[in-house]
């Protein structure tokens, strides 16, 4: 977001009571462990495990508890509060737990607020953590979903990752979560400095051959803060290359969808009915609560953010409060900037002005898509529904910029 800081911004934690929740709410726990950090990643995770003040992780549960109950107070819902529709555990490695400890969390959930009777229910999962009785255990205690890191079927990248698994670990896994009904999804990272573009296919094909209902590929980021941007700054490794990621990224397009997993996010590709429900509730622009370190919230326009390191979270938690070290409440127009950001990346369209989204047609940025009547039409503003074609994919924030100046 390239606006400024509203005026409502502030430290600690704003007042929610009263939030209209009538559109849902879902939960996103973090768990910020892992046994060995991959040399690309920068995400909010530790590998030291044992910190003292309910941020260990045999501490970590009851203060997740905690902050559980302290965040139905928050919302002010003692009395009836909203089921959450989606759960999704992210890390960190969420596995690095036992399943008891996530199946508790699940339930604590559950007791806190309710859990929609079709509730998606989803963690991440390295291959390497699971074996058939731990998924059984996470099955039985409420898991519908298991996303796998995969990252890739070529043990040479693998270990370009600093991956601690190998490719025969993924296809066990995800045969065990299969026959045990969960729905799976593997992530894919593509574009890792020396990866050939026949790697990337296999990786594909071999994603597909699992028979997963879900698949999302990222593009490798070489992050400055990490092993990987060390040496690249060291001129060890070479960069990642623009143009070899935008063809990894047709290529990915390419082969899911002639397998029928269809793209309905710019990074996810699904069969018919098995889209990630979770995540499409943050690209909607819904309502969702953040557990754990540095994990964010997002309640009718306002946004939370909890203290990264799990130390200080956990020492405020263990204080009566809740983790959050500040929050912003958007503007209308940061609202709306936002709400093109977030809608632009889905296969079902977004409604914008006419005329903008003329120009953006014009360059092969997007395509039209029937019309939806909206209020703002009716209000005047001719606004037309359309979808980001695969340029347009590749080109998804210069076209969010463009869409921004008819704001
Ligand atoms: C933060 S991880 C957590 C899940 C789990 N620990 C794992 O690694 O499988 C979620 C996903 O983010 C992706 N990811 C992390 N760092 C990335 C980077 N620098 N570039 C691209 N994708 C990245 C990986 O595909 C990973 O599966
Ligand atoms: S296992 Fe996942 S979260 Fe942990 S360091 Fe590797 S990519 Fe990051």
């Amino acid at each position: 977001m390239t606006s400024p800081a509203s005026a409502s911004d502030g430290q600690g934690a704003p007042s929610l009571a009263g939030a209209s929740l009538q559109a849902g709410l879902s939960a996103y726990v973090h768990i910020p462990f892992c046994a060995a950090r991959c040399g690309y990643c920068d995400f909010n995770t530790y590998t030291k495990l044992d910190f003292p003040g309910g941020a260990s992780l045999s501490g970590y549960r009851r203060t997740l508890e905690r902050e559980i109950e302290l965040s139905r107070h928050a919302l002010g819902v003692a009395s009836e509060p909203p089921s959450f529709q989606t759960v999704f555990f992210g890390g960190g490695t969420p596995t690095m737990l036992p399943p008891s400890e996530l199946a508790a969390i699940v339930e604590s959930l559950r007791a806190a607020f309710g859990l929609a009777p079709d509730a998606e229910v989803t963690t991440e999962a390295n291959p390497e953590t699971v074996t058939q009785e731990s998924l059984e255990a996470l099955a039985a205690g409420g898991f519908t979903r298991i996303s796998f890191g995969m990252q890739s079927a070529s043990e040479r990248v693998l270990r370009l990752l600093d991956r601690a698994h190998s490719d025969g670990q993924v296809a066990r896994a995800v045969g065990w979560a299969r026959s045990l009904g969960l729905e799976t999804s593997v992530d894919l990272i593509y574009g890792t400095p020396t990866e050939t573009a026949a790697e990337w296919d296999r990786s594909l094909h071999e994603a597909i051959g699992l028979g997963v209902d879900h698949v999302s590929a990222y593009a490798l980021t070489i992050e400055p803060g990490t092993k990987m941007g060390a040496k690249a700054r060291r001129g060890e490794l070479p960069g990642v290359d623009e143009d070899t990621q935008a063809e990894r990224y047709e290529r990915a397009d390419e082969i899911l969808s002639a397998a029928g997993l269809a793209w309905y996010e710019i990074s996810n590709w699904a069969r018919p009915g098995h889209e990630c429900r979770h995540n499409m509730v943050y690209w909607r622009g819904g309502n969702w609560w953040g557990y754990g370190p540095g994990a964010h919230t997002h309640i009718d326009g306002t946004r939370l953010w909890n203290l990264k390191h799990p130390l200080a979270y956990a020492a405020k938690i263990a204080n009566g409060e809740l983790g959050v070290d500040g929050f912003e409440r958007l503007t209308r127009v940061e609202r709306a900037e936002e709400q093109v950001m977030l809608a632009i990346r889905l296969s079902e369209g977004f409604t914008a002005n006419a005329q903008a989204l003329e120009r953006l047609a014009e360059d092969g940025l997007v395509e039209f898509l029937p019309s939806v009547p909206t209020a703002a039409s009716a209000a005047g503003e001719a606004k037309a529904h359309a979808r980001l074609t695969l340029r347009g994919r590749l080109l998804a924030d210069e076209a969010t910029r463009r869409l921004w100046d008819f704001l």
